[in-house]
C-alpha cells in the first residue's frame, strides 16, 4: 500500500521531519511513501500516513539533521525519498552518515556539496542595486540560485548589512532585511528587479583593473564564475572584450617597460582609497564599525583573493582575547574565525581546561586569508610581517575596545601581532608579558601545529601541554 505525505514547501525541513517520525514509527517502509510538495489533492493511488502511536519515540543523530538541512535544499526530485531512505535505515546502522562508501550516504553528500557550493556562488556573485526611489538606503538584488539556498544564504548578507535594508529577489522566494528582521515573500520576476544605477560603473572599472591578461585561462574562468551568473554581473559586459584582447595586452606589457601609473590606474586607485577611506580617516567606536570598515579593508592587497575579510568574535568585554594567525579555507567561506579543522581542536582543548569559547573574544593577527592556488585547491600561505603590520590596525582597534585583561597568542604570528616583535614560541611559551596597555600576553602554540605531529604518543602530550596553557590563561584572567 502506497501512503501519500505532503510537506508544505520545497524547503520545509520542520514538516519532513514530522512526517518521517511518524511514518518511521509507524513502520512504513520507504518503498511505501510517496512525497509530494504543496497541499495538492491526494494521489490516485495513496492513503494519507498513519498516525503514530501516543508516546512513541525515536532519535536521530545531529549529523543527520544537519545533513537533511543541506540536502532539502537540493533541486533533485529525489531528496525526500533519499532522506527517508537514510533515516529508515539508521534503525538497524545508527551510524550509517558516517560510512562515506555507502551509495545512499555518498548521494546525500553530493547534495550537500552542490547545496553548499550554491551557496557559495550566491555569496560570491550577488549584486546589490541601490533603489533610488526608496525613502530609506536600499538594495535590491536578483538572483537564481543553483538550488533553494536564498534563506540559507542571507544571514551571511544581514551579518554584513545589518544597518541597511535589503532585499533579495529569486524566482521561488524573496527575502528582505529591513534593518532588524528577515523575512520572505513569493517569488519574483527579473524585471521586478532594478537594472542600472550608479554602481554598475564601479564594477565595470573596478572588474576591467583587477582582471590581469597575463593570467587569463578562460576555462578555469568560466570554471568559477559560470556564464548563467554573467546575465547578472555588471562585470559580464566587458569580460568578453577583456578576453579577446587579452593576448595584445599582454604582448604588449612585456613588450614595455616600466610605466609611471597611467590616468585610468590613478583615477582606479583614487577610487578605491575612497572605498578604504573610513578606516584610514577614524578609528572604530564600536565592534560594529570595526565589522563594517574590516570588510572594505584595502590596507594590504590580501583582499583581492580572499572571499571576505573575517573580524573576530565574542562578547565585546570578553577578559580573555585568543588571537590566531589568520582565517583558513573554511574561515573565509564562513566569515567567522576558528570554524575549522584548528578551530576543531582548539574548542575541544578549551572545554578541557574549562575555559568556555564563549568566554573569549576570539580574533586572528591577519583578517583576510591568505593562500596560494593549487589546482583547484587553495593552500594556506603565511601572512608576511608586511601583512601583519597592516592589519595591526585593525588589532589594536579590538585591543582598544575589548579591553581584554589577557591576550593569548597562538603562535608565532599571532605573538608577532600581539608583542611587537618576533619571538620564539617555544621560548616565549608560558611566560607572561604586561604590555603598555595594562594587558598582559601569554604565548601558547597554534592549535593547527597539534594538527601536524604525526606520531599519536607525541600529539597527545603536546595536546595536553596545550590545555594546560589555556587553563593556566584561564585563571590568569579569571582570578583577580
Ligand atoms: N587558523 C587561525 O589562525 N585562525 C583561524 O581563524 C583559523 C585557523
Amino acid at each position: 500500500m502506497i501512503f501519500d505525505v505532503a510537506i508544505d514547501n520545497e524547503t520545509d525541513l520542520d514538516g519532513w521531519r514530522a512526517a518521517a517520525r511518524r511514518l518511521r514509527l509507524a513502520g512504513i517502509e520507504p518503498a511505501d511513501v510517496n512525497w509530494r510538495v504543496g497541499q495538492a489533492g491526494p494521489s490516485l493511488f495513496g492513503r494519507p500516513a498513519p498516525e503514530a502511536a501516543p508516546g512513541a519515540l525515536f532519535t536521530a543523530s545531529r549529523a543527520f539533521l544537519d545533513l537533511a538541512g543541506d540536502v532539502i535544499l537540493h533541486r533533485s526530485d529525489q531528496r525526500l525519498d533519499l532522506l527517508y531512505r537514510l533515516l529508515w535505515r539508521m534503525k538497524d546502522e545508527p551510524r550509517l552518515v558516517e560510512i562515506a562508501s555507502d551509495p545512499d550516504v555518498r548521494a546525500a553528500a553530493i547534495m550537500r556539496k552542490s547545496v553548499r557550493e550554491a551557496i557559495h556562488k550566491m555569496h560570491a556573485f550577488v549584486r546589490f542595486r541601490r533603489v533610488e526611489s526608496a525613502a530609506e538606503e536600499t538594495y535590491v538584488a536578483w538572483f537564481e540560485p543553483a538550488h533553494r539556498v536564498a534563506l540559507a544564504a542571507s544571514d551571511w548578507f544581514v551579518r554584513r548589512m545589518a544597518n541597511l535594508r535589503f532585499s533579495i529577489l529569486t524566482p521561488e522566494v524573496a527575502v528582505h532585511w529591513n534593518g532588524k528582521a528577515l523575512s520572505t515573500s513569493t517569488g519574483l520576476d527579473r524585471g521586478q528587479a532594478p537594472t542600472e544605477d550608479a554602481l554598475e560603473d564601479f564594477w565595470r572599472t573596478y572588474y576591467a583593473s583587477i582582471f590581469n591578461p597575463a593570467r587569463l585561462n578562460p576555462r578555469v574562468m568560466t570554471q568559477h564564475m559560470a556564464r548563467k551568473y554573467w546575465r547578472n554581473l555588471p562585470e559580464a559586459e566587458i569580460i568578453p572584450d577583456l578576453v579577446s584582447k587579452a593576448q595584445g595586452r599582454t604582448e604588449a606589457m612585456v613588450q614595455a617597460g616600466p610605466t609611471s601609473p597611467s590616468h585610468r590606474a590613478s583615477r582606479i586607485a583614487a577610487l578605491q582609497a575612497s572605498v578604504s577611506a573610513p578606516d584610514r580617516a577614524a578609528p572604530p567606536q564600536t565592534m560594529a564599525e570595526v565589522t563594517s570598515g574590516l570588510l572594505q579593508c584595502r590596507r594590504c592587497p590580501l583582499w583581492r583573493d580572499a572571499t571576505q575579510a573575517v573580524p573576530g568574535e565574542g562578547p565585546a568585554t570578553a577578559r580573555l582575547m585568543l588571537v590566531g594567525e589568520q582565517p583558513g579555507d573554511q574561515e573565509d567561506l564562513a566569515g567567522r574565525p576558528f570554524v575549522g579543522p584548528a578551530g576543531e581542536i582548539m574548542n575541544k582543548a578549551l572545554a578541557e581546561a574549562g575555559a568556555p569559547r564563549e568566554d573569549f573574544y576570539v580574533t586572528n593577527a591577519v583578517k583576510h586569508f591568505k593562500h596560494e592556488m593549487r589546482g583547484k585547491r587553495r593552500l594556506h600561505k603565511s601572512p608576511g610581517a608586511g601583512e601583519v603590520r597592516a592589519c595591526r590596525w585593525w588589532f589594536d582597534n579590538e585591543r582598544r575596545l575589548v579591553r581584554p585583561k589577557v591576550i593569548v597568542a597562538l603562535g608565532a604570528t599571532a605573538a608577532r601581532a600581539v608583542l611587537g616583535r618576533s619571538v620564539s614560541v617555544l621560548e616565549a611559551r608560558g611566560r607572561v608579558e604586561v604590555l603598555p596597555d595594562g594587558s598582559t600576553a601569554f604565548v601558547t602554540v597554534h592549535p593547527s601545529y597539534l594538527l601536524r605531529i604525526p606520531e599519536a604518543k607525541a600529539k597527545a602530550a603536546a595536546y595536553g601541554d596545550f590545555v594546560r596553557d589555556l587553563r593556566t590563561a584561564y585563571a590568569l584572567a579569571t582570578t583577580d
